[in-house]
């Protein structure tokens, strides 16, 4: 019945997921700051970035003053690429007829053309504002009066230097997939398990971590409450003498905060490249102190987020390029699946969350048909943020702009992750919410 219900129709479906220029969720997207690329794989007139956002095929790139910029990726002369271009002397010059161009899109030298003939004030290259906060290089593509002030003001992004880790990868299949599994608590218990005899109330206490609970009830009680950001998700599993909590939360546009070591908080953004492609971010931060360089090589030998990868170039389809870390275990080699492994050891035979992960979000094809789905109770964060999301793009096709780019403060949140007497999730919110004082809403 709720599938009946809640199942979406072909026209909703193509309105969450198409995401270029002019379309409905495209423009919506728009509307936010978004992370483009981590902000060490730019350096000071070192090797520009090419990559693709929204549909639109970009160049990313850091002057000699250390500034980032992301233009257009073709010569706007004769649509040579910028990124074979000379990143020198603060601009991109282009290798063909050697155009230049500084971060904000200003032709500043076009040496092709005698002095009296030049036109270079007429030119303008294509050109995002920029922003750099939280390790991240932010790109803002909607129209200019409707910029935000800041970028969202998430617990890692204020995060002194060194607290903070992020990555970006790439997931071949349309954003929405990978956001829908970042909010789906259940399939944690099946897809992320492993063939082993838990104790649970034992491994808890030790450690509640994303894999431990996943030898717990399999079917937690799950509570979703709206927030303005969003919502509040929590799943509650039974022990035997209280409640096991995990709190995550969603915000708008595809967002999550898991709970994260140290008092800190993690989770994974969902930043289209097209239709189809999809760069994956993954953020933690730690409250207490920076991360050590082993703890950072240990996250970075893969296992959980980010995945194992190899920095390079990856084509896409249509023939384009773009530059970023590209997982090593992919469609194309079966995502390294080991049926002994899936047997013995785990649930799938695949090693790695974020590889388990992408196997069946990949696999559902570049855009999944939300027409064919029969949908549970399980189901009701990715029903909520598909919801909400619509709603939102809705509104901004009939005229009314998005309130909340405009409300960075609302991302201050940390997720929780707690045993608890508690039955109820608002209760479980007040109570948390009082020892935790300010620092969490
Ligand atoms: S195509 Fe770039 S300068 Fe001619
Ligand atoms: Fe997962």
């Amino acid at each position: 019945m709720i599938g009946a219900q809640r199942m979406l129709s072909r026209e909703d479906n193509e309105l969450l997921t198409k995401v270029g220029p002019g379309t409905p969720m495209g423009e919506l997207f728009r509307r936010f700051w978004l992370p483009a690329l981590v902000s060490s794989e730019l350096e000071a007139d070192g090797a520009p970035v090419r990559t693709r956002l929204l549909g639109e095929d970009l160049v990313a790139f850091r002057d000699s003053t250390g500034r980032a910029g992301i233009l257009g990726a073709r010569c706007p002369h004769r649509l040579a690429p910028l990124f074979l271009g000379r990143n020198e002397e603060c601009g991109l010059r282009c290798i063909y007829h050697g155009w230049k161009f500084d971060v904000d899109g200003a032709c500043v030298d076009m040496p092709n053309e005698p002095p009296s003939r030049q036109f270079k004030d007429r030119i303008h290259q294509l050109s995002y504002p920029t922003a750099e906060a939280g390790g991240v290089v932010w790109i803002y593509m909607g129209p200019p009066a409707e910029r935000p002030a800041s970028v969202p003001q998430f617990e890692w992004v204020k995060a002194p230097e060194g607290h903070t880790y992020v990555a970006r990868w790439l997931q071949a299949s349309n954003w929405c997939q990978g956001m829908e599994g970042e909010v789906d608590t259940s399939h944690i218990s099946f897809l992320h398990s492993q063939e082993e005899d838990y104790n649970p109330d034992a491994l808890v206490a030790q450690n509640p971590s994303l894999l431990v609970d996943a030898a717990l009830d399999g079917a937690p009680k799950l509570t979703l409450l709206e927030k303005p950001y969003g919502f509040t998700y929590g799943a509650r599993r039974t022990l035997s003498d209280q409640y096991y909590w995990r709190v995550t939360r969603w915000l708008f546009p595809f967002y999550s905060l898991i709970p994260g070591p140290a008092d800190g908080v993690a989770g994974r953004a969902w930043v289209p490249i097209d239709d189809h492609h999809t760069w994956t971010f993954h953020y933690q931060c730690r409250a207490d102190r920076p991360f050590t360089t082993e703890e950072v090589a240990r996250i970075e030998e893969g296992g959980i987020f980010p995945p194992r990868t190899e920095y390079g170039s990856y084509r896409l389809p249509d023939g384009y390029r773009v530059d970023g870390r590209i997982p090593t275990a992919n469609d194309g080699n079966d995502y390294l699946i080991d049926r002994e492994m899936q047997k013995n050891v785990n649930f799938t035979g695949i090693w790695g969350i974020n590889e388990q992960d992408r196997s069946v979000q990949e696999g559902m094809g570049p855009i999944v048909d939300r027409s064919q789905e029969h949908l549970g109770t399980a189901d009701i964060a990715a029903i909520a943020a598909r919801r909400l999301l619509l709603n939102l793009a809705k509104r901004l096709a009939a005229g009314e702009s998005p309130s909340v780019p405009h409300q960075p403060e609302l991302y201050h949140l940390r997720a929780i992750e707690t045993l608890s007497q508690s039955d109820g999730l608002a209760e479980l919110l007040n109570q948390y919410e009082a020892t935790l004082g300010a620092a969490v809403m």
